[in-house]
């Protein structure tokens, strides 16, 4: 059997406490129960003693032989002796060698008038309750004796008793200890062997929970830790297939052309002109697919630095407006800026060029005729910054997509357009960098609206 540590830990705790706190209420029952029992004793002998005493004041011929009953049905002996010689005086049965309890000192004190009370160990091993009282009247002195023996075995009983409640209660500890264990260590067990085998890659491998205690979370948050492993790994996979077909279609169009041209397959230099200017435009888009696919990977790790400060987004705006203005133009749409009066942001100015050229890109990219427009808008504690076009729109279904890496809508149409498919994966990873939000709302056929929008709290 496999020694569970924690259940042991945990049960010698428990049992090392039980034991401690039921040696210490044995004691004090004990003790309470002795001195009780004492206190008793003690006052029925003085009682019987003082009772008597006057018994023999009365001069009745009858008191003497009621002391004499009362002694042969009670466990208590009665003695008289002479006050100034301090010899018994035999009451019935009483032998003068067993008045081994008289002391010489006893009797000063008795003719001074005193009571006298003392525990006394008789030879036979048996120990009693003295009590005297002087009877200075008849000349005598009365002795009360009370065995202790029946308060001795009454003690007796009291703590096999509490022997036998102390050794129950700790069996119950025992019972107790172990079921608690059981329950404590039994799913720190199995999260143990769950979490090695998420350590060996068995990824789906999960946690049963079935608490809300601090156990419960520990299981809940071993499954989220490989839920997201899960996750990531799934998401590498992908990632690493959509990165080298990536890079295999722009290598295959290099190889094709450059082959082609080497080996002289072409009629004119005109011809081979259009060759090379897709040599070169290849090795461009490379060449920014590999630049973003760095960016977004520092963005992710955080090795970013941000180049945080109070700007002024209209501004900003409108440069980058002015930057795509010729593409916009190419293209014949119309590209409209609406200046507006909104209030300072606190944000990296480079980053957010870059965020605002992205969208921008991509409305001329994806519209074929119409309007782009580019608004401003302060809100109560943000500045929305709004780009609108009248472009082919994106399908409802895809919109929760097309933030994430290399995701298109129309696969090869959008790369014949010359995109990376990381642009809005970079905005968006960018916007969560600055504390901002980037939004999108489209209607196939008609047109996309993408809202970036910062706090103009500023840090916090
Ligand atoms: N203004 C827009 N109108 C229509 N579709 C858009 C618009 N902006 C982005 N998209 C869609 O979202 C996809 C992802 O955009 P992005 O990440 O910038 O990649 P790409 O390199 O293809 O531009 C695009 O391929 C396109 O299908
Ligand atoms: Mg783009």
């Amino acid at each position: 059997m496999r020694i569970n540590r924690i259940g042991l830990k945990l049960g010698a705790v428990i049992i090392a406490l039980f034991i401690i706190i039921l040696t210490f209420l044995g004691l004090v029952i004990d003790r309470v129960f002795s001195s009780f029992y004492h206190t008793k004793m003690k006052e029925d002998v003085q009682d019987l003693a003082t009772h008597f005493a006057s018994m023999a004041k009365s001069h009745d011929t009858s008191s003497e032989e009621m002391m004499q009953t009362y002694a042969d049905f009670s466990n208590v002996s009665i003695y008289l002796i002479h006050l100034n010689t301090g010899d018994p005086i035999s009451l019935g049965r009483l032998k003068i060698q067993d008045a081994e309890f008289l002391q010489p000192s006893d009797l000063a004190g008795l003719r001074a008038g005193h009571s006298l009370f003392r525990e006394f160990a008789a030879q036979d091993g048996e120990s009693y309750f003295v009590s005297a009282r002087p009877v200075p009247e008849e000349g005598i002195a009365i002795y009360v004796l009370s065995s202790m023996q029946s308060m001795d075995e009454s003690l007796r009983r009291v703590r096999s008793y509490l022997l036998l409640s102390g050794g129950g209660a700790f069996a119950l500890a025992l019972g107790f200890t172990y079921v608690v264990s059981q329950i404590l260590s039994r799913p720190m067990v199995q999260m143990e062997q769950a979490t090695r085998r998420i350590a060996k890659g068995e990824l789906e491998t999960r946690v049963e929970v079935r608490s809300s205690d601090e156990i419960g979370n520990l299981g809940a948050a071993i499954n989220d830790l490989a839920r997201d492993l899960q996750h990531y790994r799934d998401t590498r996979q992908e990632f690493f297939a959509n990165i080298s077909h990536e890079l295999r279609t722009p290598i295959t169009y290099l190889e094709g052309y450059a082959k082609v041209l080497t080996d002289g397959l072409y009629d004119s230099e005109e011809e081979k002109v259009q060759y090379l200017t897709i040599i070169y435009q290849e090795s461009l888009r490379l060449s920014r697919l590999i630049h973003d696919l760095f960016e977004l990977s520092k963005m992710e790790e955080g090795k970013i630095h941000l180049l945080m400060e109070w700007l002024d987004l209209s501004e900003l705006a409108e440069n980058s407006v002015q930057k795509v203005q010729l593409k916009a133009r190419e293209k014949g749409l119309s590209l409209h800026y609406e200046k507006a009066d909104i209030p300072l942001v606190y944000a990296d100015g480079l980053r957010m060029e870059q965020v605002v050229l992205n969208i921008l890109e991509n409305a001329i990219r994806y519209t074929e005729q119409g309007t782009i427009r580019v608004r401003l808008s302060a809100q109560p504690e943000s500045v929305h910054l709004i780009v609108e076009d009248t472009g082919r729109g994106i399908p409802q279904e895809e919109l929760p997509y097309i933030f994430e890496r290399f995701y298109r809508v129309e696969k090869s149409r959008s790369r014949e357009h010359g995109g990376s498919g990381l642009g809005l994966a970079i905005v968006k990873k960018l916007m969560e960098l600055q504390g901002g939000t980037v939004e999108v709302a489209s209607e196939p056929g008609a047109g996309t609206r993408f809202v970036i929008s910062l706090p103009t709290s500023g840090p916090a």
